[in-house]
């Protein structure tokens, strides 16, 4: 790793931490954040850490405008031991120059996110939850800000990471959620941004996530943009089917966000030796396999949401109740391991978490 000097500045007034039990989802921040600038002629430049704080921009700035944006989620673990420790940044950083490219937006040097992640973590450690549940999440994000109202790439970026104490994403917390299976709007298609993370995507599925919340359910399934036939992800998670004994998930295409947990899922399940599918799925079979009684579990991965139970899916009002609403076998094991690699308390076979070393910083 590059060795990069990063000016740090810390806070006069630190703030009050939340209690660590009960803690919701991205509603507390912590002490400070790391920026970084990009100009055209400088490349991105001045790495820092900051008192969290407000950011000030001008009102013709491009991120008010076009959504040029890309951001990023991995969460950090206080191990038993008192080690920090990061599952998969790298991945994260892959991930995040996809989108960049994607979006428009210049790459960005992981080695140097990652240093400045792991001295902002080492500062802020203290905010780290240990409650059962809970670590602290971590979120990378770029925006334009060249003052400037044409539709073109920004000039100018700033990329900034701040960092939230969490506990479970959806207030059922590990338990079985329900899905609706969204048969109106399209979150995205080929050749669009759907693989990207980029803000555009979260907004255009507001409206069916709202009608799809007022309906009782948690979030939607997403099918494809075009025949509205094929299932894609969850709006913050992928999704993976039992059926019959075999583990089937959407292939990734243009339009499905390539989750880091997805993948380790997939890993572990296959190191597991069951058998797992990568493949086209359309929601007519899935509702026959349900109708057989093969349907056997349901459940979503993502960072956020680690490994999320599916009780109930609805599509066009017919109920598919998965095991009974009760959390499967699969599901439980698999919630078990990550989280357990995650926080330290579970043997790391396969090198997926970077220690955050006292003496690195
Ligand atoms: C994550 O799982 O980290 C995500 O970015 C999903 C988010 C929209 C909460």
């Amino acid at each position: 790793m590059k060795d990069v000097l990063i000016e740090v500045n810390l806070t006069k007034s630190q703030k009050v931490k939340p209690d660590s039990e009960g803690l919701a989802f991205g509603r507390y921040f912590t002490d400070h954040m790391f920026v970084m600038n990009y100009s055209s002629d400088k490349g991105w430049y001045d790495p820092k850490i900051v008192p969290y704080q407000p950011i000030s921009l001008d009102p013709a700035a491009m991120v008010f405008h076009y959504g040029q944006t890309v951001f990023e989620g991995l969460k950090a673990y206080l191990s038993k031991s008192g080690e920090v420790l990061l599952f998969r940044p790298e991945k994260n950083m892959e991930r995040l120059n996809l989108s960049n490219q994607r979006l428009c937006i210049p790459q960005i040097d992981g080695d140097i996110v990652i240093s400045g992640l792991k001295k902002l973590i080492e500062i802020d450690k203290d905010w780290i939850p240990t409650a059962q549940g809970t670590s602290l999440y971590v979120r990378p994000f770029i925006i334009p800000t060249e003052s400037f109202l044409g539709v073109a790439p920004s000039k100018h970026y700033q990329f900034i990471i701040i960092l939230s104490p969490v506990g479970s994403y959806y207030k059922e917390g590990i338990n079985p959620v329900k899905i609706y299976v969204e048969d109106q709007y399209v979150r995205a298609v080929a050749g669009g941004t759907g693989k990207a993370k980029t803000g555009g995507n979260y907004a255009a599925s507001l409206k069916a996530q709202e009608e799809a919340s007022s309906k009782g359910f948690s979030q939607v399934l997403w099918l494809d943009g075009v025949e509205k036939k094929y299932i894609e992800e969850v709006g913050s998670m992928n999704i993976f089917f039992k059926i019959n004994g075999e583990i089937i998930t959407p292939a990734l295409n243009e339009s499905i966000l390539e989750g880091i947990t997805r993948n380790s899922v997939i890993e572990l399940l296959k190191h597991w030796g069951l058998t797992v599918t990568e493949k086209k799925i359309s929601i007519e079979d899935l509702f026959e396999w349900y109708s057989e009684g093969l349907l056997e579990e349901v459940f979503g991965t993502g960072t956020a949401a680690v490994i999320s139970p599916v009780g109930e899916l609805n599509w066009k009002g017919k109920e598919m109740l998965i095991n009974n609403g009760n959390t499967g076998e699969i599901a439980k094991r698999l919630y078990d391991t990550i989280t357990g690699i995650q926080n330290g308390t579970q043997p790391d076979q396969f090198g997926w978490t970077m220690t955050i070393k006292d003496n690195e910083n």
